[in-house]
C-alpha cells in the first residue's frame, strides 16, 4: 500500500516523523514531499541529523530497525510530473502533517501550484483519504474558513491538538497521540496511544 505524506513549514516535525515512522513500520510504501521551509523545520526542531537526505536513518535511531519494512520515496515539491500529480498513481491515501496555513489556503482553493498543492487536490477529486493537520494559534477567520472548505471538499481536518487524558510523560507522548489519530484516520490499526476505556464518571 502506498502513502503520500507532506511536509510543510508549520512547527511540529516530531508529527510528521513519528507518522512516517509508524507507517514504515507497517510496511507501507511512503511517498515523502517536503516544502522548502518543511525542509527548514526538520532541520530547526530535530537537528542536521533530520534533514530530508538523512531522513531514514533518523528515524531507524529514533524509532528503531521495524522502519525498514517499508519504503520511503522521496519526491521534489517542484516536479508537477511526478506520479502523485495524477489521480491514475495508485495512492490511496495522503496526510498535510504539519500543515501550514498557506498550504492550507492552497488546499482549500485548489491552486495545485506545487506538487503537495497537486497531489491533494489529486486525492480530493478521486475521492481518497485526505488528512489536514493544521497547526497555528489563534487562527484568523479565512483560516477558519479555508478549513470548512476542505472538510466540505472531503478532507478530514485534524489538528494538531494532542489530548492529555492519556497522562502523556514525555513529548514523544504527545506525537504518538496525533500519529495514532492520523494513521487511524489513513485507515491503519495502532497502539500508539492506549484506547479510552471510559471507565472515569463525572
Ligand atoms: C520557524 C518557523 C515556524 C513556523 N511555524 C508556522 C506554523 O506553526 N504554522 C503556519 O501556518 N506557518 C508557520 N510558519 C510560516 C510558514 O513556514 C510559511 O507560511 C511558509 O511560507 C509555509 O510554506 P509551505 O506551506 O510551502 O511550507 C513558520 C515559519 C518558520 C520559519
Amino acid at each position: 500500500m502506498a502513502i503520500a505524506i507532506a511536509v510543510t513549514g508549520a512547527s511540529g516535525a516530531v508529527y510528521a516523523t513519528r507518522t512516517l515512522a509508524a507507517l514504515l513500520e507497517r510496511g507501507v510504501d511512503v511517498e515523502l514531499i517536503v516544502s522548502d521551509y518543511g525542509r527548514r523545520l526538520l532541520r530547526d526542531e530535530l537537528g542536521e541529523q533530520a534533514s530530508v537526505d538523512r531522513l531514514v536513518s533518523f528515524l531507524i535511531d529514533k524509532y528503531g530497525a521495524g522502519v525498514g519494512a517499508g519504503t520511503m520515496t522521496v519526491h521534489s515539491n517542484r516536479d508537477l510530473g511526478a506520479t502523485l500529480a495524477s489521480g491514475s498513481h495508485g495512492c490511496s491515501g495522503m496526510a498535510i502533517v504539519p500543515c501550514s496555513m498557506k498550504t492550507l489556503a492552497a488546499v482549500a482553493h485548489g491552486l495545485s501550484r506545487n506538487l503537495i498543492e497537486r497531489a491533494a487536490d489529486v486525492m480530493l477529486k478521486e475521492r481518497r483519504r485526505l488528512v489536514i493537520v493544521p497547526r497555528e494559534t489563534p487562527m484568523s477567520l479565512p483560516e477558519l474558513r479555508n478549513m470548512v472548505l476542505c472538510a466540505e471538499a472531503g478532507a478530514m481536518i485534524l489538528p494538531a491538538m494532542p489530548a492529555f487524558y492519556q497522562q502523556p510523560k514525555t513529548l514523544d507522548d504527545l506525537a504518538d497521540f496525533i500519529a495514532g489519530k492520523i494513521l487511524s484516520a489513513l485507515g491503519f490499526e495502532h497502539s500508539l496511544y492506549p484506547a479510552w476505556t471510559g471507565q472515569v464518571g463525572p
